[in-house]
């Protein structure tokens, strides 16, 4: 499939920020600068605030994710949410894997793909993020990291799901993949999905992740296997994160 076939999708990661009329007054924002936008557009905010963005985005073409789920259905899991309470209120999707999640709560690439499999059961469609370090990255692992991350959950990938290829050492950090290392990495992800899913894997987004900003977002995105961006950073400025999604379109 060309990738002009895929159409342009970029995801904004809130992570753990905003009061509520902080959160209010930028989705508000967003939603004013991205109305007319061709790229599919989505927010993440925390759990608590997951809510108030649905209310607001109600009549919007902004979907709405949460920034994790549990691998169980129900149960007695203190301080975890279930994929079908973010369905039920209105979600669509659910960020997987994130490298903050992998290190800061030990996340496995196991774990990772069993939380797949619970946002699959209650219908929401995952956005699954792998990434090397630096370290691997300079020690030449890069790939067989990545390839290890993807193998785990690769059977459970659907075509509406999107993988961000995240390199660790470009979050947050204002370090951004180069557009070729992001373009390599990106059809070495095709590559290994095709192998194991054949024609999906052209159908599935892929996403880029790490310190995208407006001024190198259109370099990004102009790569062949770059269907769009996973924001952190720039998705908390309104202006900055709807000049992303305008070069995304
Ligand atoms: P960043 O974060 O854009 O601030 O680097 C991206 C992410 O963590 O998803």
């Amino acid at each position: 499939m060309p990738a002009s076939l895929r159409r342009g999708l970029v995801i904004g990661n809130w992570k753990m920020h905003g009061s509520v009329s902080e959160t209010e007054a930028l989705l508000r924002q967003i939603m004013a600068l991205c109305e007319t936008a061709t790229a599919e557009v989505a927010v993440c905010p925390s759990f608590v605030h997951v809510p108030l963005a649905l209310r607001l985005t109600a009549a919007s073409a902004i979907a709405v994710g949460g920034q994790n789920c549990s691998e169980h259905d129900s149960g007695a899991c203190t301080g975890e949410v279930a994929a079908a309470m973010l369905a039920e209120l209105g979600c669509d999707r659910v960020i997987l894997g994130h490298s903050e999640r992998r290190r800061q709560q030990g996340e496995s690439s196991a774990l990772v793909a069993a939380k797949c499999r619970a946002a699959h059961r209650a219908g929401l469609k995952a956005v699954v993020c792998v990434g090397e370090t630096l370290e691997q990255r300079e020690s030449g692992q890069a790939q067989t990291v990545v390839a290890e991350q993807l193998q785990a959950l690769v059977e459970e990938l659907r075509p509406e799901d999107s993988i961000a290829y995240e390199p660790v050492w470009a979050i947050g950090t204002g370090h951004t993949a180069s557009p070729r290392q992001a373009q390599e990495m990106h059809t070495f992800i095709r590559g290994c999905l095709g192998a194991a899913r054949g024609d999906a894997a052209q159908r599935l987004r892929l996403l880029y992740g790490g310190s995208v900003k407006a001024a190198n977002a259109a370099e990004l995105f102009a790569q062949q296997d770059i269907d769009g961006g996973l924001v952190g950073g720039a998705a908390l400025d309104a202006h900055e994160f709807a000049a992303i999604v305008a070069l995304a379109g």
